[in-house]
């Protein structure tokens, strides 16, 4: 297994240009099960979670041509299983993606049940629950989710917590369905709306993305879409703002959209970082002294829990206490311990963490749990003093991130890689 390995001391400086977004990536090319012909796809970026995907769709009978820089294009003529089988589902939950398209296009799907993953149950009720509601039949039996449905019919909808996947689901088994789908409550993230976008593109009839309320048409048939780009990745980018902010460095990143990053520049600029946004770039220089603010992880547009470990990272060496809340998952603290071999000051009680800044952090040889987890750890280790930090188990960062120890070599860090 490999790890990362930081000196920690370096300042951030320079450009870096973001991935696509991997949360929108994985909907949009399930979405291509919807469809006959070839769709293609651009700024794919590349992760072990698309990597998954594409293996499971690929059992399924689609078929995927790789272009350069992120094109993929993506046919499923040949579609005849319906199957997504547990040893790739339980690798990555968002499998459960494959439901809607699954029974929109073949009638049927059998899926296994996501587990649970170390940021919670994730359960995903909401989305057999709307599904039932559509007509689907759903049996959950040895682990799996067979779900058949002779015609799909449009249902009113309303998600007790707007669930990003659960909207998404819904979206994609709506569009070819009989009559009309109101989705309340409904997901706002910027993913759910390239989803949206993308679907357009394949002639639903789809109206309200970005809202708490999408309203979908169905309609008999869609074509496929000759280019379709896939927005970048806020998260990505909200990571390198905080690492920039941690380091008191000067960075610029390009291709990314200001509308989907508010609640982070909002946060970054009460800590004292200096903010300038452009349309397609924005450059953020670090604070002499970091201030301490507080965080609420919410659904967007509020503070993404996505990003609440490498903020969490930052407020380990404000100068003073912050509270972080994550009201999102019932067990996204895990880097907590973790970050307190580093020489943290963290007290958790319930879904609160009360950071008590020092003035520095030490390296350590530390254990990523999870994507983003692994993300906060080697921020903390990029402003770590005393020598190496050593991030373990660095399979969980690949899921999400493209190539990120190289884009933080290209902006001055001391990182590289390492077989364990
Ligand atoms: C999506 O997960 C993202 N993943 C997550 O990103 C992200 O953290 C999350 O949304 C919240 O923004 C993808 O888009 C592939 P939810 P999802 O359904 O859809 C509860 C990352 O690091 N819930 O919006 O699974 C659930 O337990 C990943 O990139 C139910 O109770 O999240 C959670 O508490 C991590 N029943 C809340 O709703 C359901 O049927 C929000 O979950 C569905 C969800």
């Amino acid at each position: 297994m490999d790890k990362i390995v930081i000196e920690g001391g370096n300042v951030l400086q320079g450009e870096v240009r973001l991935s696509g977004a991997k949360n929108a990536a994985l909907p949009i090319i399930c979405a291509c099960i919807l469809t006959g012909g070839w769709n293609c796809l651009y700024n794919v970026p590349r992760l072990k979670d698309v990597q998954t995907i594409r293996e499971i769709m690929s059992n399924t009978g689609v078929h995927f041509e790789e272009g350069e820089d992120g094109g993929l294009r993506i046919n499923s003529d040949d579609i005849s299983h319906h199957e997504a089988p547990y040893d790739l589902v339980r690798t990555m939950r968002a499998s459960i993606l494959l439901l809607g398209p699954l029974l929109a296009r073949l009638g049927r799907a059998r899926i296994s049940l996501p587990g649970g993953c170390a940021i919670g149950a994730r359960p995903v009720n909401f989305h057999l629950r709307a599904l039932s509601a559509m007509g689907v039949d759903m049996q959950l039996e040895h682990g799996y989710i067979n779900a058949k449905a002779r015609t799909l019919k449009g249902a009113n909808v309303f998600f007790d917590i707007p669930t990003v996947t659960g909207t998404e689901n819904i979206m994609m088994a709506a569009v070819t369905a009989e009559g009309k789908t109101v989705i309340e409550n409904a997901a706002r993230e910027p993913e759910v709306q390239d989803l949206a976008r993308m679907l357009r593109s394949m002639g639903s009839h789809i109206e309200g993305e970005g809202s708490d309320k999408i309203i979908i048409e169905g309609i008999k048939t869609l074509k496929p879409v000759a280019h379709h780009k896939i927005i970048p990745d806020r998260i990505e980018a909200g990571t390198f703002m905080i690492a920039a902010a941690m380091t008191g460095g000067h960075v610029t990143i390009q291709g990314y959209r200001q509308d989907h990053v508010t609640a982070v520049v909002e946060k970054l600029q009460e800590v004292g970082a200096e903010i300038n946004q452009g349309k397609e770039e924005v450059s953020i220089k670090g604070p002499k002294t970091i201030h301490p603010a507080d965080i609420k992880t919410m659904p967007f547009p509020g503070f993404p829990t996505d990003l609440q470990a490498q903020f969490m990272a930052l407020m380990c060496i404000a100068k003073g206490t912050s509270i972080i809340r994550e009201t999102i998952f019932e067990n996204r603290f895990i880097h907590v311990g973790e970050l307190k071999r580093m020489g943290a000051d963290i007290q958790i009680d319930g879904n609160q963490a009360l950071v008590r800044g020092r003035e520095y952090l030490l390296a350590a040889p530390v254990m990523a749990t999870d994507l983003r987890a692994s993300a906060s750890l080697i921020i903390a280790g990029l402003a770590a003093k005393g020598g190496r930090t050593e991030v373990n188990r660095i399979y969980h960062l690949d899921r999400g991130y493209e190539r990120l120890e190289e884009k933080f070599q290209s902006l001055g860090a001391k990182i590289w890689r390492e077989k364990a």
